[in-house]
């Protein structure tokens, strides 16, 4: 086994516990990858992308997940994500082992759990800022006056109460990924995913992002982040590398 803080998690947490800031994150645990393999079948071809990876995530973490291209990184968010599932092994969100769920868990599982950030924003072209914060709220069930309220505070909190009714594409692109951060904090998710965040940004808009971050984690906020900065990993707490479909390195700083 190659992992750190691997199935029990507990050992690598409280060592580097006393190390860290107060507050910087919760013993619980909020999500556990128990031996995840995962295995892509194309025609008679198949490729095992994720070996057996064992990880435990803490409340209240800021975790970037690093790595060559193609060493899996994205096929590990997509899982946490339950976009997809593994071949193999176990994948606990909160309480709930989603191993056993079909596609209407997973999705119910998706909109009331978690939060999602893309490297191209994927806002809705046609709705306006307002109107994409409340997307998710939409979805679960709250009356129009609470997601508004909702959605305006949002807004506000990532800097855009000005903008409420511009469309993505009168915004620039640190502008936009505000938006979907705010988007993604709306139900108050347990745990919020990025996968290349500041990919599309230039310095100045991936600096910003990476203050807003910052801010979330202050607010115990559970942040887990595949990027290729090395500026974003610096500023987590949790620096995780994979390499070819396994876990290479687990630190904390
Ligand atoms: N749907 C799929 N079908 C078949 N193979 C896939 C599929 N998705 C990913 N792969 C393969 O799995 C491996 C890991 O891909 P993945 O997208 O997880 O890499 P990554 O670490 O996110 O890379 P990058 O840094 O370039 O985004 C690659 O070899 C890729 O070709
Ligand atoms: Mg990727």
């Amino acid at each position: 086994m190659t992992t750190m803080d691997s199935s029990t998690g507990s050992g690598a947490s409280t060592g580097a516990g006393s190390a860290l800031a107060p507050g910087s994150y919760n013993p619980e645990v909020v999500a556990r990858l128990d031996a995840i393999r995962k295995t892509y079948y194309m025609g008679a071809i198949s490729v095992e992308v994720l070996h057996g990876i064992s990880l435990n995530f803490h409340r209240g973490d800021y975790i970037t997940i690093m790595g060559p291209s193609g060493c899996g990184k994205s096929t590990l968010m997509n899982i946490l994500g339950c976009l997809d599932q593994p071949t193999s092994g176990t994948y606990y969100l909160g309480e709930e082992d989603t191993s056993a769920m079909n596609d209407d868990d997973l999705s119910a599982v998706r909109g009331a759990r978690l939060g999602f950030i893309f490297q191209s924003y994927n806002l809705i072209q046609q709705l306006d800022v307002l109107e994409n914060i409340e997307m998710p709220l939409f979805y679960q069930g709250y009356s129009e006056t609470e997601s508004r309220e909702i959605a305006t505070g949002l807004a506000e909190r990532v800097g855009l109460g000005e903008r409420l009714d511009h469309k993505p594409f009168e915004l620039s692109g640190g502008q936009q990924q505000r938006v979907a951060i705010a988007r993604a904090l709306a139900v108050d998710p347990l745990i919020i995913l990025a996968d290349e965040p500041t990919g599309n940004l230039d310095s100045k808009s991936g600096a910003e992002i990476l203050n807003l971050f910052d801010e979330l984690h202050a607010q115990g906020k559970t942040l887990i982040m595949v990027t290729h900065s090395d500026e974003l990993a610096e500023r987590s707490r949790r620096q995780i590398r994979l390499r070819d479909g396994l876990v290479e390195s687990d630190e904390r700083s």
